[in-house]
């Protein structure tokens, strides 16, 4: 197959798209949905989210110096792609969206409830890389639905069901089936 060149740009595919919740100082819960999210250390462990210094969440997360991160579903995704269209500077997006703060157990912006899996983060540092700011956040505590793990604590990741999206096309997807596990290809 021939190849074709495109211009440099976010590719990068599949990659999360999850529900950030953050607090300003009055109280007052926001929630923003990136894309922009990834993994940047295993230990201390260390999950990073760039945010444009327009977004409302952008000088809450800066100010505050907390945030979780919130995977949602994919039976979730309008709530999510709305989280993404709206600004929490004039509407209370837990109330527009349906969904529901619960308190987080070492930081002060709320998880939400509907989405299974609950990441709390602690800012260590803000690097400016062009249009996005990167927040680079220390995982001080998570919280998974009952249902999604096993009894020896093992992750059910098929029941999370976690939500992807293809930045090429600028669209929401749900996961396949899992093809195999680290490492199986050494049984082979
Ligand atoms: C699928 C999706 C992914 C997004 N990813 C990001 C992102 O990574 N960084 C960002 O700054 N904005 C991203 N946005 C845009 C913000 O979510 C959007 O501007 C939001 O309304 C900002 O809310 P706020 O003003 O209440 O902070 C994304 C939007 C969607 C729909």
């Amino acid at each position: 197959m021939k190849k074709v060149q495109l211009k440099p740009s976010t590719y990068l595919c599949p990659v999360p798209a999850v529900l950030v919740s953050c607090q300003d100082r009055g109280g007052r819960p926001n929630l923003i949905t990136i894309a922009w999210t990834g993994v940047v250390c295993s230990d201390p462990p260390m999950l990073s989210i760039s945010i444009r210094p327009s977004r409302y969440s952008h000088g809450i997360i800066r100010e505050s110096g907390e945030f979780v991160v919130n995977i949602p579903s994919a039976d979730i995704v309008r709530k999510v792609d709305l989280c993404g269209i709206i600004s929490g500077r004039d509407t209370d997006k837990f109330e527009k969206a349906g969904l529901t703060p619960l308190p987080a157990s070492h930081v002060s912006p709320p998880l939400v409830k509907e989405c299974p899996f609950n990441i709390e983060c602690r800012l260590t540092e803000i690097v400016p890389l062009g249009v996005h700011d990167m927040f680079l956040g220390e995982i001080v505590a998570t919280h998974i639905n009952e249902d999604c793990v096993d009894e020896s604590g093992q992750v059910n990741v098929g029941k999370v069901n976690p939500l992807a999206f293809t930045p090429p096309d600028r669209s929401y997807r749900s996961m396949g089936d899992a093809l195999g596990s680290y490492g199986f290809a050494r049984k082979l």
